[in-house]
C-alpha cells in the first residue's frame, strides 16, 4: 500500500452507471471519494476506493456495446483480422455485454462470459454460449469441464474493471491453450494523460493501464504482450496482443515502441500526473467558465450521450439541472431516468434536437466523429458542441 501514491482528487462521486428513477431521486446515493493513485513501484495508475463487481455489474446494469456504429464496426473488422490471422477453433469473450463482437462468429465456435444477467439474457436468448458469471478461476474451472481449452480469449473494455488481476490472468492461464491468443482491448493511459481525459476514472475503471504496467503485471502470470495495436476507439485505446511465453514467442516492433512512447512521456515517473492533475484542474475551472458565460446570456444548454464518464465530469464541477436540462440518449435502460448526482434528467433520443438548444455538452466525446455526421443539420444551423478535451473548447 505504502508504493501507492495520491495524485488526483476527483472529489465525492456516485456510482457511475447507477442511473436512479424518478422515484430514487430523493434517495441518498452511495457515494465515494474518488482518488486516483500512482504505484511507484507496478507503475499501475489505479482508482483507491473501490467497489466490489457484485455491487457495479447486476442484473440492472445499462451499458449496451452496441449503441453506436463504432463499436459494431470495430468488432466487425477484429472478428474478420481474427479469422484470417489466428483461425481459431474456440473463442472466449470476457465481458460480452450484448454479443456485438460474439455475433460475428458462428454460435457453437463462441463462449460469452457477461455478469450483468439482464445484459447477458440478449445473447442467451439468440442460443449464444453466454454464462451470467463474474470472471475467476472458479468460472475459469467450470468453462473447462463444459468446452475445453480456448484458441482465442478477447476482452474489450472489462480487465481494466476487475480489481484482482492476479486472479484474472490466473485464470486465462487455465483456460488458454498453449499456442493460443489473449488480446485486451483497454483505454490507453498515455492517451488519457495527454488528452486532460480525467473522466476516464470511474468506480468501474479501477485501473487505465499503460503497456508498461500492463506488461509488469502480466510477466508474474508467465503471458507476454507480443504486439500493440492503437485503436482511435473511446478516446484512445490499446489492443494488446497476448501469448503464454515460452521460448517461441516473437515479439513485434509495435511493442517496444509503444514501450518507449510511454517512457518519453514520462509514464514512469510520479512528477508526469502530479503535473497531469494541475491541468484536471485547470480544466474543471475553464469548462465552469464556459458554461457560467453561456447561461449568463439565457442560452438553453444539453447533453449529449449520458456516459459514466459525464458522471464524473458533472460531479467534479458540481453540475446540476441549472446548467444542462436534460441529456439525450439512445439507450432504453438509461431513458427516463436521472444521471448519477447530478439528477440530470435522460430522455429518449429521437433524432430530433429541439430548435430552442444551441449548445450541446458531449458527454459521448469518444464518438464524436459518428455523432457530428449524426447531427449535421443541427450544427449546419449553427448549433455548436461543448467539449472538455483536450480542453475544455466550444466547436
Ligand atoms: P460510452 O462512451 O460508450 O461509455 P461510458 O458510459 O462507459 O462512458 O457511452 C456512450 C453513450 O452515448 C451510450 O449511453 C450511448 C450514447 N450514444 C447516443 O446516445 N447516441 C450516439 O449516437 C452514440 C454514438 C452514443
Amino acid at each position: 500500500m505504502k508504493n501507492k501514491i495520491n495524485f488526483l482528487d476527483l472529489g465525492t462521486q456516485p456510482l457511475a452507471n447507477n442511473y436512479l428513477t424518478i422515484s430514487q431521486a430523493k434517495k441518498r446515493e452511495n457515494k465515494y471519494k474518488l482518488i486516483v493513485c500512482f504505484d511507484i513501484i507496478s507503475k499501475i495508475v489505479s482508482i483507491r476506493n473501490t467497489f466490489s463487481s457484485k455491487e457495479m455489474f447486476n442484473n440492472n446494469y445499462p451499458y449496451r456495446s452496441s449503441m453506436s456504429k463504432t463499436m459494431i464496426n470495430s468488432f466487425r473488422e477484429l472478428s474478420k483480422k481474427i479469422k484470417s490471422e489466428f483461425r481459431p477453433k474456440k473463442i472466449l469473450e470476457i465481458g460480452s455485454n450484448d454479443g456485438a463482437f460474439i455475433k460475428n462468429f458462428k454460435k457453437n465456435m463462441t463462449i460469452g462470459i457477461e455478469p450483468c444477467s439482464n445484459i447477458e439474457k440478449i445473447t442467451k436468448r439468440l442460443n449464444f454460449n453466454t454464462y451470467a458469471k463474474y470472471w475467476s478461476i472458479e468460472t475459469a474451472k467450470k468453462i473447462l469441464l463444459k468446452h475445453g481449452k480456448v484458441d482465442l480469449i478477447y476482452s474489450a473494455n472489462t480487465i481494466s474493471h476487475i480489481e484482482d488481476l492476479d486472479e484474472v490472468f490466473k485464470a486465462i492461464n487455465i483456460i488458454l491453450n498453449e499456442n493460443g491468443v489473449f488480446i485486451i482491448e483497454d483505454p490507453s493511459l498515455l492517451e488519457c494523460l495527454k488528452n486532460n481525459t480525467y473522466d476516464q476514472f470511474y468506480n468501474e475503471h479501477i485501473y487505465v493501464f499503460s503497456t508498461i504496467s500492463l506488461n509488469n503485471v502480466l510477466k508474474k502470470h508467465n503471458l507476454q504482450i507480443f504486439k500493440v495495436e492503437r485503436l482511435k476507439i473511446h478516446g484512445g485505446s490499446n489492443r494488446y496482443y497476448i501469448k503464454k511465453n515460452t521460448n517461441l514467442i516473437k515479439i513485434e516492433n509495435s511493442l517496444k515502441l509503444e514501450l518507449k512512447k510511454e517512457v518519453k512521456f514520462g509514464i514512469n515517473k510520479l512528477s508526469t500526473y502530479i503535473k497531469f492533475a494541475k491541468r484536471v484542474k485547470k480544466s474543471r475551472k475553464e469548462l465552469i467558465r464556459i458554461l457560467k458565460k453561456l447561461k449568463k446570456r439565457n442560452n438553453k444548454i444539453i447533453g449529449y450521450g449520458a456516459t459514466a464518464k459525464s458522471t464524473t465530469i458533472l460531479n467534479y464541477c458540481k453540475i446540476n439541472r441549472q446548467t444542462i436540462d436534460y441529456f439525450l440518449d439512445t439507450t432504453k435502460e438509461k431513458q427516463n431516468k436521472l444521471m448519477p448526482g447530478s439528477k440530470i434528467p435522460i430522455i429518449k433520443y429521437k433524432g430530433i434536437i429541439d430548435k430552442e438548444v444551441k449548445y450541446i455538452f458531449l458527454g459521448a466525446w469518444n464518438f464524436k466523429k459518428e455523432i457530428f455526421i449524426k447531427e449535421k443539420k443541427y450544427i449546419k444551423n449553427g448549433g455548436k458542441f461543448i467539449i472538455h478535451t483536450p480542453k475544455p473548447t466550444i466547436i
